[in-house]
């Protein structure tokens, strides 16, 4: 049987995780293929609905990646991130679903090599979880 291959949504904001994502490519840093990019303005921007459907959709877990606190480009724009997805992770705790598939994480510009290693770890960690399972405990 094949190994299970999840599906990660990313959501990076323009300025410092997308800038590393292109960084570890041209750097030639190798971490798994299993992360689907979408790139944002800003950490802040991604609205707590677009992670859920994200799950509706089938990813077996999702990132959203930002400039460390104090560099966002729009000043506090990844500060809204963390409420937000601490918000989000609260809410699932509570409705019994599986909040560790959410993952926040500050990745600038230059850090390629942390962004390859954070990818390895969430895709690492998302195949011991196994598939996403909310689709079928919400009956959609
Ligand atoms: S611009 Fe990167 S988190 Fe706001």
């Amino acid at each position: 049987m094949a190994e299970f291959e999840p599906k990660i949504l990313g959501f990076f904001c323009n300025w410092c995780t997308s800038a590393a994502a292109d960084l570890a490519g041209t750097s030639r840093i190798h971490y798994p293929p299993n992360v689907r990019p979408i790139r944002v303005w800003c950490s802040g921007t991604v609205d707590p609905a677009y992670i859920i459907r994200g799950f509706l959709e089938g990813a077996d877990a999702v990132v959203v990646g930002g400039c460390h606190p104090g560099d966002c480009h729009y000043i506090s724009g990844n500060y809204k991130a963390r409420r937000r997805v601490k918000l989000l992770k609260t809410i699932f705790e509570a409705l019994g679903l599986e909040h560790e598939r959410i993952y926040l994480r500050w990745i600038s510009t230059s850090e390629g090599v942390k962004f390859a290693r954070e990818m390895t770890a969430i895709t690492n960690e998302t195949k011991e979880r196994g598939p996403n399972t909310l689709v079928k405990k919400w009956n959609v």
